[in-house]
């Protein structure tokens, strides 16, 4: 293979593999770069948000996955996890409502109980393997109360490994903490700049970076202080990605919603949120991005899916991007309630995480109706509380 050059990629035509040769005056790469597939990038990110399916996000680090299982008493084991990820990735018709499903480095090393590995199976159901690789949230120094998201170190390697075991996609997750003289500009730069070069990273690799910028919805904060953070935030990133010379075709972005602070006294309307999120992503996200997939961050199921309906039901037919999901405890939440670790309720579990997903497939279309939620699987006597225990640690 000939030598790449470092001609910038955001020149290159759209479907061209970069040019391998070198050209005058380039500097020597220290490191092979391989040359950007543009064309499997776009085709990738392009499926990840077509026909109205979304991803689902089953990758909770374990002390994360952990903590879900203790609070509804499953065992907090290697095999408990295992078993919890084959109910879900086997969950009949998955497929019709996901596109793609983000594994934790565990899940995608595992099988079924029948040695089937994971990423047959998923892709067996015409799924995408996504990974997440980051390796969480850490202190950020001189910067109380706010965490910049670490894991470049080693990460091309990671990422040639997670590609050759298949997967397509993957995500980092930045957490932005609001509060008393918070976010700091500081913090805000340092993930920015985390996440671009993870992306730049993702592509060289031929993976499509979902960049994971969140800002936390706990506190008090007002709907409006929401935005202008989600809008600062959204601006240094897409700066930094420029800068990194990330493709933005072959980019998914994965934002909160704009909402108040759950302890804010004064909550919106799903419409109100639906309008005040769109209004803030048209300012920010330049409409090269091919797609929008929310994370759910704490909300329920059933609001989740409302306040996404309400985009795509106000606004579909003038966005630059498709608006869709890519939610963790939105989808799975009822499902882990349901099985509790119990062999003889993944059918019922299954049918749960069904739902959740295909009600999300329709706020994708516009049709998500409350009247949905009736024909949802019976719940659990006891029903997990709502997870909104502050999220700025590691997932
Ligand atoms: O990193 C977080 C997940 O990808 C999304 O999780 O929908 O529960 O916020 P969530």
């Amino acid at each position: 293979m000939s030598t790449p050059s470092q001609v910038s990629r955001q020149t290159l035509p759209e479907g061209e593999i970069a040019s391998a040769k070198p050209r005058a005056g380039d500097p020597k790469p220290e490191v092979m770069q391989l040359p950007i597939n543009t064309q499997r990038l776009t085709d990738t990110a392009r499926t990840l948000v077509a026909a109205d399916k979304g991803l689902l996000a089953m990758d909770e680090s374990n002390p994360t996955c952990d903590k879900r299982f203790a609070k509804v008493g499953i065992p907090q084991t290697v095999e408990a996890r295992r078993a919890y990820r084959e109910l879900i990735i086997t969950t009949p018709g998955l497929g019709e409502s996901i596109s793609g499903v983000i594994l934790y480095d565990e899940t995608i090393r595992q099988q079924k109980k029948d040695g089937t590995p994971f990423v047959k199976v998923i892709t067996d159901a015409g799924i995408i393997p996504g990974i997440k690789v980051d390796t969480g949230a850490k202190c950020l120094a001189g910067h109380p109360g706010e965490k910049v998201t670490e894991g470049l170190d080693g990460l091309r390697d990671r990422l040639a490994e997670y590609s050759h075991m298949g997967a397509r996609f993957a995500k980092w997750r930045a957490v932005i903490a609001l509060g008393d003289g918070i976010p700091s500009r500081g913090c805000i730069e340092a993930n920015a700049q985390a996440l671009a070069r993870y992306a730049a990273l993702c592509q060289e690799a031929g993976m499509v970076p979902v960049v994971e910028p969140e800002v936390l919805m706990d506190g008090e904060h007002t709907l409006e202080r929401c935005g202008e953070v989600t809008e600062e935030v959204l601006r240094s990133v897409f700066n930094q990605l420029y800068v990194q010379r990330v493709m933005l075709g072959g980019m998914i972005l994965k934002p909160n919603m704009v909402l108040p602070g759950l302890s804010c006294p004064k909550q919106e309307t799903v419409d109100e949120v639906a309008d005040a999120t769109v209004r803030c992503l048209l300012r920010a996200v330049p409409a090269a991005v091919p797609g929008i997939a929310f994370l759910s961050g704490g909300q329920s199921g059933e609001l989740a899916s409302a306040r996404l309906n309400a985009m795509n039901v106000r606004f579909k037919s003038r966005l630059p991007w498709a608006v869709a999901f890519s939610f963790a405890r939105a989808i799975q939440r009822p499902a882990l309630e349901i099985w509790r670790g119990n062999e003889s309720q993944v059918s019922a579990a299954q049918q749960a995480l069904y739902h959740r997903a295909k009600c999300n497939a329709a706020a994708r279309r516009g049709t998500y109706d409350a009247a949905m939620e009736t024909d949802r699987p019976a719940s659990p006597e006891h029903p997990m509380e709502i997870e909104h225990a502050p999220e700025i640690h590691n997932r």
